[in-house]
């Protein structure tokens, strides 16, 4: 069990490496200075916080009140595997390794740099939501995501510190310098640029856009590299309840809409307060193609180069039934054959961005079956979907056509008459914006927004969560 005496919970022993410690320890005041300009806004005395406090099972995390600012951000690798060895591409059977190949090193420092850019990208992106929360639950929620988000940072900050020396210190100071959506220094991936201005935008990018962070650290669990795998491995331990605020946060969007559509027998919901089935569709649909974005091109040499060498693997890949080498192997990738959305056949390695993607998109499935079953058991008729793949791209194949939801592709002029319809237009999302009131009394919820079926850590809806100050 680490020791929380220390100024950096770990299990990383970072009491045996003073050199490395130092390090950390002169990171530290420059983190908490980010937080304090770029963290939640909100002032507050203290918060009903999930900590970190071991990475075996039960009794992994404990629960209290802390204040923000104290809250312990420490290093947290999953046990060590001494007979791991690794699973797929040219070094696989090999042991594990617990030093940075020098032939790799880059590659895998960029690696680490990519998924740590992330990580402060949706604390800045959501340091605004505290003053709208629409309950204290919800509240508590958003700072949960936050201060684990700065956690993440850390455990890739870990990793640059202790295995890519002076480069590895300098990324680690970058890693806080850019800022989402900065002109001169923004964040390395488009979708952590974005705004996150409304609590359905929130509860949208937990549900999009933290699940395709999910599958990144599930391909980087798959590393090698021990430490790395070992570090995600326990930080998708903590995305799960991130993923399931953005899944019930729309659960109860939807619920409360249903309800009010039934009440009032009508489609238009905004008399009554709450937010219309179009325009949740609008957000699912905007939220949903950037996060597509995040997988990158349908195909990609890098990518399979990365695979190859051992560096990120496949989603599950020991699960997969086949020679993990994938030298021989092809598969079909979305893909614009003569102008045409359509698919073309590439070698396995090369289109290991769409296998990704497409565990992805299965995966999103699952939460608008559950949405959808919502609106079934309420006795209406309309239904959520996923928009087709070459919807609202910016990335990959279908970055240079336009495409409805149903996968028509569009001119230039029809996607300009029509996008209004499926993507959120400045009076949707002044509507919406309109909403976020804030309700901060306990045992009280916005009208926009049924409550949560259950409390934090078996605590009741209406606890004490957060206390203001
Ligand atoms: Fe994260
Ligand atoms: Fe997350």
């Amino acid at each position: 069990m680490p020791d929380y005496a220390e100024k950096i919970p770990n299990n990383v022993d970072l009491a045996g490496d003073r050199r490395l410690q130092r390090a950390l320890e002169s990171w530290q005041p420059n983190f908490l200075s980010w937080w304090d300009s770029m963290g939640p806004a909100l002032p507050t005395q203290d918060v009903y916080l999930r900590t970190a406090i071991d990475v075996r099972g039960e009794g992994w995390a404990h629960f209290g009140h802390v204040p923000m600012r104290d809250y312990r951000w420490g290093i947290f690798l999953a046990e060590r595997d001494p007979d791991r060895r690794v699973a797929f591409g040219a070094h696989k059977g090999e042991p594990a390794w617990q030093k940075v190949p020098g032939e790799y090193r880059a590659e895998l420092q960029r690696l680490i740099v990519i998924q740590g850019d992330t990580e402060p990208a949706s604390v800045e992106q959501q340091r605004n939501l505290g003053a709208t929360a629409p309950s204290l639950y919800d509240l508590r929620n958003l700072f949960q995501v936050n201060v684990e988000e700065g956690r993440h940072l850390w455990a890739m900050v870990y990793l640059l510190h202790a295995y890519f020396g002076r480069e590895g210190r300098e990324e680690a100071e970058e890693l806080l310098h850019r800022n989402s959506g900065s002109e001169d220094s923004p964040r390395i991936l488009g979708a952590f640029n974005e705004e996150t201005p409304d609590w359905l935008s929130f509860y949208m990018f937990t549900y999009f856009t933290d699940r395709d962070g999910k599958y990144q650290l599930g391909t980087l669990k798959e590393s090698a590299f021990d430490p790395l795998s070992r570090t995600c491995e326990f930080m998708l331990k903590e995305e799960a309840h991130h993923m399931m605020v953005g899944t019930t946060g729309v659960d109860r969007v939807v619920e409360r809409t249903a309800q009010v559509m039934i009440e009032h027998d009508t489609d238009d919901v905004t008399a009554h307060g709450a937010i219309p089935l179009p325009v949740i569709q609008k957000y699912l649909n905007f939220h949903y193609s950037v996060s597509l974005d995040l997988f990158g091109g349908e195909t990609s040499t890098n990518v399979a180069n990365y695979y190859t060498a051992g560096l990120k693997g496949r989603w599950l890949e020991e699960r997969r039934k086949d020679d993990h080498l994938l030298a021989d192997d092809s598969m079909m990738v979305e893909a614009l054959v003569e102008g045409q959305i359509g698919q073309n056949e590439v070698s396995a390695l090369t289109g290991l961005n769409t296998d990704l993607r497409r565990e992805y998109i299965a995966d999103c499935a699952g939460g608008v079956k559950r949405w959808n079953r919502i609106l079934e058991e309420a006795g209406l008729p309309q239904r959520l979907y996923l928009p087709h793949v070459a919807f609202n791209r910016k990335v990959g194949a279908f970055a240079p056509i336009e495409a409805s939801p149903s996968g028509e592709q569009l001119s230039a002029d029809e996607w300009a008459e029509r996008k209004r319809q499926w993507l959120p237009t400045d009076t949707d999302k002044t509507y919406v914006r309109s909403l976020m009131q804030p309700v901060h009394q306990r045992g009280k919820i916005a009208a926009w927004v049924a409550p949560p079926r259950n409390g934090i850590n078996g605590q009741p809806f209406d606890y004490e969560y957060v206390h203001l100050s």
